[in-house]
């Protein structure tokens, strides 16, 4: 299955933004109780995202819901509100309809240099682009991710989720 970093990328994308949209997303976050991420995405918080170490401002997708065979463009912003250093984690979970394609563990640092180019340690304000080409021949169906971030010592940064139908 090649979607692994396609949706690693997808996760990854919780760091982006479109400034114009920031002042509208931040009303948003106060006004909704689903958990959705600010922005235009699929993305919500698995729970309360208030004591998460990274706060997500704002993330867009073009096009939103993501295409197969068209490039994926991610925008996201946010901010490390204390210091991510290395031995950061993240688990990731995809499951397609009930079944569970992946279940890993993944190097959060390694992930973040490899897929946007950022350095450990993280902190304060990133703002990340990146486009994904996806690949013209997707199953389809629901898949639903799930990326749980923590840092070394096990405290959550950041938990995401989102389905979407190809
Ligand atoms: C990022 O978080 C830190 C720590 O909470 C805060 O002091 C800083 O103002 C924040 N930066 C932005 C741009 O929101």
């Amino acid at each position: 299955m090649k979607l692994t970093p396609t949706l690693l990328l997808l996760f990854l994308s919780s760091f982006a933004t479109s400034n114009s949209l920031s002042f509208f997303s931040s009303n948003q976050q106060v006004l909704d109780e689903n958990h959705k991420v600010p922005g235009d995405n699929p993305l919500e918080f698995c729970d309360k995202s208030d004591d998460y170490i990274l706060t997500i401002n704002n993330v867009d997708l073009e096009p939103n819901p993501p295409l197969p065979g068209k490039t994926l463009t991610i925008e996201a912003k946010g901010n490390f509100t204390k210091k991510v250093e290395e031995g950061a984690y993240l688990v990731l979970v995809v499951k397609y309809g009930l079944i569970r394609l992946i279940n890993q563990q993944a190097d959060l640092c390694e992930q973040m240099k490899s897929a946007v180019d950022e350095d450990c340690p993280l902190i304060g304000e990133k703002t990340i682009t990146k486009d994904v080409d996806l690949p013209r021949e997707i199953p389809p169906g629901h898949y639903t991710v799930f990326a749980d971030v923590y840092t070394k010592d096990h405290v959550k940064i950041t938990c995401l989720t989102a389905t979407v139908k190809f």
